[in-house]
């Protein structure tokens, strides 16, 4: 199966947004990554809505919108208008999560739904029949350059054969300290989508590093 890889712009310099997207779009990297922060459901703040869709002009690439907020259903409809693709927000969040689910799809944008390192898969088990993606948390979210944890590689596994057995269609994606060597544990495990910040951004050139991670994963 292929891998997607969704380069994570939280990585760059918000200064240089535009240059970073023209690059992406250059890019043989299927995805843009977005990480939009509240400060309260997560300790950091980012970006709103009008960032996304400024950005949006500039490249065809799918945008794969990732929401650590709470109060979704209050905002929804800008993200949706801004110009996403897929639209993930957090099961931990104290919504209800099937009208948000219904909402997105009733616009024909692609649902997610992510989930925090200490949340068990089980919980994530029935809405699985229901989305298109599962982001699966591999740092606490909140910020970029952090340490993958391994420990969320059973759960990974667990999703991925609960997709497989019930013949579901639902993407894995994988968020937070994703590299060569953590990127190839969860493609193993069972991931087809990898984003990737600080590892990309970190490197001489951002146009060649994602094309070095996607040939490297296909
Ligand atoms: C973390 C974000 C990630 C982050 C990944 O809360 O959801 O998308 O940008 O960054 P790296 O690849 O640096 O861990
Ligand atoms: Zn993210």
């Amino acid at each position: 199966m292929k891998t997607i890889i969704s380069p994570s712009i939280l990585g760059g310099s918000f200064s240089n947004m535009e240059k970073i997207i023209k690059s992406l779009d250059q890019s043989e990297a299927e995805y843009i990554h977005f990480d939009v922060m509240d400060g309260d459901f997560v300790p950091n703040l980012t970006f709103g809505p009008q960032f996304i869709s400024n950005l949006r002009d500039h490249t065809k690439k799918v945008f794969d919108v990732h929401l650590m907020i709470n109060r979704v259903g209050k905002f929804l409809d800008d993200y949706i208008n801004a110009g996403s693709d897929i639209i993930t927000f957090h099961l931990e969040i104290e919504e209800n999560l099937d009208e948000l689910i219904s909402k997105i799809k009733g616009k024909n944008i692609k649902v997610g739904i992510a989930i925090k390192p200490n949340t068990p898969w089980e919980e994530i088990k029935s809405l699985l029949h229901s989305i298109d993606q599962v982001i699966v948390m591999t740092v606490e979210p909140g910020f970029g350059g952090q340490s993958f944890m391994v420990s969320q590689i059973d759960k990974i596994k667990n999703i991925f054969n609960y997709v497989r057995d019930q013949k579901l269609n639902v993407d894995i994606e994988i968020d937070g300290g994703v590299n060569y060597e953590t990127g190839k544990t969860c493609i193993d495990a069972g991931a087809n989508i990898l984003v990737a910040g600080s590892f990309l951004f970190k490197q001489e050139n951002l146009l060649t590093a994602t094309n070095k991670l996607n040939n490297f994963f296909n």
